[in-house]
């Protein structure tokens, strides 16, 4: 039995369906009153429980084999990964856990609490002495959809300076997650999950421009002004210092290694960019 959280979200619903193509048996970890995507099969067994309620995750977790831990972006995120690793400890059948973190979290990067919590749930679970294995991915082609209204207006306006960064698609992270948890011969390995290539932000807005037909032009913000904005637009502050820390990250180059492990994992090439954004060229403006 392969236990997923986070099952309803970007990564977690694509693992769940890639796990069921495969036959596997699945439980998908589900908040109260969530029945999951359409797209899944009824094989799939649906149990509600809450990161911070151990005992929601003591009855999530029993008779769990593999367990996929992946957590929301969220202040007690590290906390919620620790939750996870200790009560698959309880259930006393040492469950194989493969932890969803990010990429960079085994050179334990300073000052980015997004992958500040992954490196402490990484510590917890090294020390739980469960067998383990990380799928490190960069940053999602997908956020991208979230500008895609600025990007139809022309511009890309983020704190993101000059760095290049190796972002990855989710189905391709997906994909080669199903095959960590599916398989054998994981343990103790670091995944890396790149594209094919590290770009600018330039060269992304290159790329929209192409498929949008007109141009668009990147425009590097300052981060006290991005800063700024998310908060005018609502977002709780912990999580846009976090987007902050993150865009230094990338600006600095800390954000470029390609990796072939999407390859290694799966088989085939990692989805380039330019896919992505032609796959999506009408939300882009084409
Ligand atoms: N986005 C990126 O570019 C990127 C890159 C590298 C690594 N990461 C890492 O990827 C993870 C996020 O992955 P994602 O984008 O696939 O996540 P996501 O789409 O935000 O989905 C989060 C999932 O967690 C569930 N969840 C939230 N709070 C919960 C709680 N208290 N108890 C139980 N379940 C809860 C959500 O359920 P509901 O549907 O009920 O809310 C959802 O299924 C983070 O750990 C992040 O650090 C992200």
């Amino acid at each position: 039995m392969i236990v997923v959280t986070g099952a309803t979200g970007t990564v977690g619903s694509k693992v769940v369906v890639g796990l069921r193509e495969r036959g596997e048996a699945v439980r998908a970890l589900l908040r109260a009153g969530s029945s999951g995507p359409a797209e899944w099969d009824d094989a799939v067994e649906r149990v509600a429980a809450d990161f911070s309620d151990p005992d929601s995750l003591d009855a999530a977790l029993a008779g769990a084999d593999v367990v996929y831990l992946l957590v929301a972006v969220h202040p007690q995120m590290a906390a919620h990964e620790r939750n996870v690793i200790d009560a698959a400890v309880r259930t006393g059948r040492r469950p194989r856990i493969v932890l969803h973190a990010a990429a960079g979290v085994e050179h334990r990067p300073e000052g980015v609490r997004f992958v500040g919590a992954h490196v402490s749930g990484l510590d917890h679970l090294r020390d739980s002495g469960l067998p383990w294995t990380v799928v490190a991915p960069n940053g999602f082609y997908q956020n991208f959809l979230g500008a895609a209204e600025s990007v139809r207006t022309g511009t890309l306006a983020v704190p993101g300076g000059e760095g290049a960064v190796s972002y990855v698609d989710a189905r391709d992270v997906a994909a080669a997650a199903v095959e960590v948890l599916a398989t054998e011969g994981h343990e103790g390995a670091v995944y890396t999950l790149t594209g094919p290539a590290a770009l600018p932000l330039d060269a992304v807005a290159e790329q929209f421009a192409a498929v949008a037909g007109r141009p668009v032009a990147y425009t590097a913000i300052a981060p006290a002004t991005a800063l700024a904005g998310m908060l005018d637009a609502g977002w709780d502050r912990w999580r846009a210092e976090g987007m902050i820390e993150l865009y230094g990250l990338y600006a600095a180059g800390h954000a470029a290694e390609v990796s072939s492990d999407v390859e290694k994992l799966t088989g085939r090439p990692a989805r380039s960019f330019t896919e992505f954004a032609a796959e999506h060229a009408a939300v882009f403006g084409g």
